[in-house]
């Protein structure tokens, strides 16, 4: 896997995308296969990412068999499955505590040690172990790890103290095979979560309210075989889109609905970026000029934090100044440091960014901290006049397929270098 790659900068970009699978749609659905047992869930529109080979890795060590070839992906799940998530893959990734509420479940038993994945802040679990214990679970922590178990989860009415993807996903999977009805309270609006209640409907569960804040499981005594299909990755089309713009050019995305995209492309359009919409496709391209925007990042619907570094990579561009406030994650501003030494004029009070647009960025090293902050520095690179060298990719192979060929088809000059 390449660590580096060298970008000629000031190139153009036209041309179009096909938007892959959402990775975060991907990774709590293959999280519920776990609930099946002798069955089997068939997934199409799967992105090939380093992401989903851990996810798929950690539910082969814990017994299943997951086939995987050309976004096409069959889950075979015996009837007994381990309860213990394998440490070196959960520190790789997150997204591994998905599998909690899925063993807990069907398992009645769980240990996950203390996950890993991108640097965002402390990023604790406490809502998904309160929901679980509520339930019915007990939940010990020691050894770095969680101990969760329980005899048949109790439907019961949670309350989560914040709009939490994970936590609501783990949750409404753990209440799929619970006794009774369940409430998820202030659940995440995510188009993910509604993908994910889809699968789940389509293996048996009954769930009524994904999309809204209230979620209602009413559990089953077991889940069937299914197929589902993932939906696509509105962050990765947000990437390409302003990618087009940033080099003032113009790209296309395709097989992307608008729907997912609301917030994101009323930010593009108030930044005096043209976009254009049609029913699977999104146009942007740069206007001329760029305007400062301010922006808050929200849950859903309101702007995705998964874009801001990507966004804001845009407005050092941009004439006059514009605050970006990151109030979802405690520290996801550290690819400002990289930006400035591209010569982005940007001062950070706390969690907010102010950015004073400049006429160029320059040509330099810099290193991804994060996932969606290397995906920023690419953009920046692309933009920057002279060469840029971008470290650390590791984070960015994570959660964008064939990244190289798709900018390269754009008219980038990429070069991987080992
Ligand atoms: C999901 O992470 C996504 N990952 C993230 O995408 C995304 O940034 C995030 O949702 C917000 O949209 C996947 O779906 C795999 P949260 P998640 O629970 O579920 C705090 C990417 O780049 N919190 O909604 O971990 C937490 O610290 C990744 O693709 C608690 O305090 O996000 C954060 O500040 C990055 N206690 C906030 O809530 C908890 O128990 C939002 O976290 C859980 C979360």
């Amino acid at each position: 896997m390449h660590e580096k790659m060298l970008i000629k900068g000031a190139k153009v970009l036209n041309g179009i995308i096909d938007v892959q699978g959402a990775k975060n749609a991907t990774l709590p659905i293959m999280a519920a296969s776990i609930l099946l047992k002798g069955q089997t869930l068939t997934l199409e529109n799967v992105p090939d990412l380093y992401d989903i080979q851990t996810m798929a890795n950690l539910l082969r060590d814990l017994g299943a068999d997951v086939k995987f070839d050309n976004h096409f992906m069959v889950i075979s799940v015996p009837d007994v499955l381990n309860s213990e998530a394998p440490a070196e893959l959960v520190r790789k990734m997150r997204a591994s505590s998905l599998v909690l509420g899925p063993l807990v479940a069907r398992n009645g038993k769980a240990v996950l040690p203390l996950p890993g994945g991108c640097v965002l802040g402390s990023r604790p679990l406490d809502f998904h172990l309160k929901g679980l214990a509520k339930m019915g679970a007990t939940i010990d922590l020691n050894h770095g790890a969680i101990y969760a178990t329980a005899g048949r989860l109790k439907g019961c009415r949670i309350s989560l103290d914040f709009p939490s993807v994970g936590a609501t996903e783990n949750l409404m999977m753990a209440a799929t095979l619970a006794e009774g009805e369940t409430y998820i309270e202030n659940a995440a609006l995510e188009p993910e979560i509604i993908n994910l209640a889809d699968v789940l409907r389509s293996m048996g569960a009954v769930i009524t309210g994904d999309g809204t804040n209230v979620i209602k499981i009413i559990g089953q005594d077991r889940l069937c075989s299914a197929k589902g299909e993932i939906i696509p990755d509105r962050i990765e089309a947000a990437t390409y889109l302003l990618a087009g713009v940033i080099t003032k050019g113009t790209v296309t995305v395709r097989g992307i609905d608008a729907k997912y995209m609301d917030h994101i492309l009323a930010k593009l359009i108030e930044a005096k970026v043209s976009v254009n919409i049609t029913d699977n496709e999104i146009t942007a391209s740069w206007n001329k000029s760029l305007k400062g925007v301010s922006v808050k990042t929200m849950p859903h619907p309101g702007f995705p934090t998964d874009t801001q570094p990507q966004l804001m990579a845009l407005l050092t561009l941009a004439s006059g100044t514009s605050v970006i406030n990151e109030s979802v994650f405690d520290s996801r501003l550290l690819h400002v440091n990289e930006f400035k030494k591209m010569g982005a004029k940007i001062e950070l009070q706390e969690n907010v960014a102010i950015v004073t647009g400049v006429a160029r960025l320059l040509g330099a090293t810099v290193q991804a901290s994060n996932l969606r902050a290397g995906a920023a520095l690419i953009l920046m690179g692309l933009a920057a006049e002279g060469e840029t060298t971008v470290c650390d990719l590791h984070h960015v192979w994570r959660g964008y397929e064939n990244l190289v060929g798709k900018f390269l088809s754009l008219g980038a000059d990429i070069t991987l270098m080992d």
